[in-house]
């Protein structure tokens, strides 16, 4: 209260100079914001409506929402009976883990990214090897270190728990009681032909393979379209943008002066918003900003130049038989030998970054600072590619105080509340094969 009233006779002040004028009031005592900036404020709020899922017909279907909360906290989605995509994906932790490394039936590679806001990239995983959020929840599903799980399980699981919303939404299910025909287990292994579940995979009818994966891409789209609830809220940075842009005297106790300062940095000498820019703060491009490697990492990951590649053969891709589109415009211009994705990692969207720790594509930063300080001495020279040219040296002026500020006002409050646990109980888990 107190705090309010002393700030009255400065707001009247502020309020008689500008009486005069038609312009905003200046939040900052030194400098209005110049035309420049507040185009460039303007470009970066408020957060925009949901894109439609051309792939996925039933990307708005409340019993499709419905089976992909259940199925993204099923840990019988797993080898070991154990691993859901809520343990990576943690709803507390704005749908991230908290790790350097994700850690499901086995260790993972990558850092587990938020999904808050995932619902516009065109391409998904920190290399792009995806271009829906469907086609995307398949990797993870398989993968021997995630969920290590198989499309024939999969289908078994969701016949035995899951029949009636599923076959509401996509028809019936083939005979899967049919052993012979649909094996307990089976799934293309890439590069591992004696595989056991490999070769039951090649030993079933193409027909019946046929009609598993499209059960495999049906539990996807049900997946995303859970994932669609999951959007990032307004921040504080979005009020403190709107008021200024409307000339909103109160823009000025929006967020704290030292944030806007490094709003203005960030837009400006810091040149933050050459690749963090649009209102989730991403360009959704690729870049090689030749971070050092997370202590221990010798393996080099070429990041975009084998996602692009990926992307383009994948079974489940836009176009493809499963997909409910045949309008793919991004896919048909990516030219997956483009020089610069060499090394090349998706510029992550910064909306909530203060609540998602670590950073990186491995997580190789413990903090904000620590990826302030990188940008500010840019050490080391990139281990595949070659740093990308825009990326220059932070301006020494420029207040790493103040950036952090900055980035903090862009955490907003979680998804509402009933998009944050399982919606029923979950049904346990059947036949765990252990790890
Ligand atoms: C073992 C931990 C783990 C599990 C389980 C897991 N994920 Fe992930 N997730 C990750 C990691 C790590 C990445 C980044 C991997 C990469 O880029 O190669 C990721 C990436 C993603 C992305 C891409 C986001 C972006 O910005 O590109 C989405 C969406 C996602 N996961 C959804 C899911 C869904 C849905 C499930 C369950 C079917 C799931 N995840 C299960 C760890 C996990
Ligand atoms: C050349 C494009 C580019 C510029 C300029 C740039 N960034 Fe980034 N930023 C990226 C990319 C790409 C990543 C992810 C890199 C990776 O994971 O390998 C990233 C990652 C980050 C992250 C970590 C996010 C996370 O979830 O892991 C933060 C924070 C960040 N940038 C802030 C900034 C700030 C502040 C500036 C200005 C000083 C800036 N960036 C300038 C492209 C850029």
């Amino acid at each position: 209260m107190s705090r309010r009233r002393s700030l009255q006779p400065l707001l009247l002040l502020l309020l008689l100079a500008c009486l005069g004028c038609q312009q905003h009031l200046p939040p900052d005592p030194q400098r209005p914001w110049s035309p420049a900036e507040r185009a460039i404020l303007a470009s970066l709020t408020p957060l925009p409506r949901l894109p439609p899922s051309p792939g996925n017909r039933v990307a708005e279907d409340p019993v499709a929402v419905n089976l992909g909360q259940v199925l993204f906290f099923d840990p019988g989605l797993s080898a070991n009976g154990q691993v859901a995509c809520a343990t990576c994906h943690r709803p507390e932790k704005w749908f991230t883990d908290g790790l350097p490394l994700a850690h499901g039936v086995g260790q993972a590679g990558r850092n587990a990214p938020t999904l808050l806001g995932s619902q516009w990239l065109p391409y998904l995983f920190h290399d792009g090897r995806k271009d829906s959020l469907w086609a995307q929840a398949l990797g993870p599903l398989e993968a021997d270190v995630e969920h290590g799980y198989d499309r024939l399980a999969l289908a078994h699981r969701i016949a035995k728990h899951y029949r009636q919303p599923y076959e509401q939404l996509f028809g019936p299910l083939p005979p899967l009681d049919d052993l012979t025909r649909f094996p307990p287990h089976a799934r293309p292994v890439p590069f591992a032909s004696t595989h056991p579940h490999h070769q039951a995979w090649q030993a079933m009818a193409e027909a019946d393979r046929l009609a598993v994966n499209a059960i495999f891409a049906n539990a996807g789209k049900a997946l995303e379209a859970y994932e669609r609830k999951l959007l990032p809220q307004e921040a504080p940075f979005d009020r403190f943008a709107q008021k200024l842009l409307a000339g909103d005297p109160t823009a000025a106790t929006a967020i704290p002066l030292a944030a806007q300062r490094g709003l203005r940095d960030f837009i400006g000498r810091a040149q933050c918003v050459n690749c963090h820019n649009g209102p989730l703060f991403t360009d959704k491009g690729f870049h090689n900003l030749a971070l050092p490697p997370l202590p221990g990492q010798t393996s080099l990951d070429v990041g975009r130049a084998l996602g692009a590649q990926s992307v383009k053969a994948d079974d489940f891709r836009c176009g493809s038989l499963y997909s409910d589109t045949q309008r793919c415009e991004e896919l048909r211009f990516l030219n997956p030998k483009f020089e610069d994705f060499m090394g090349a990692f998706k510029t992550p969207s910064l909306r909530n970054v203060a609540q998602t720790a670590p950073y990186m594509h491995t997580g190789q930063f413990a903090t904000l600072d620590d990826v302030l300080a990188f940008y500010r001495t840019l050490p080391g020279n990139a281990r595949v590619g070659h740093r990308e040219l825009v990326l220059t040296l932070l301006d020494p002026e420029v207040s790493q105080a103040d950036l952090l500020a900055f980035l903090q006002t862009l955490t907003g409050p979680l998804p509402e509340a009933q998009w944050l646990h399982p919606p029923q109980p979950i049904p346990p888990p059947d036949d765990p094969r252990g790890p």
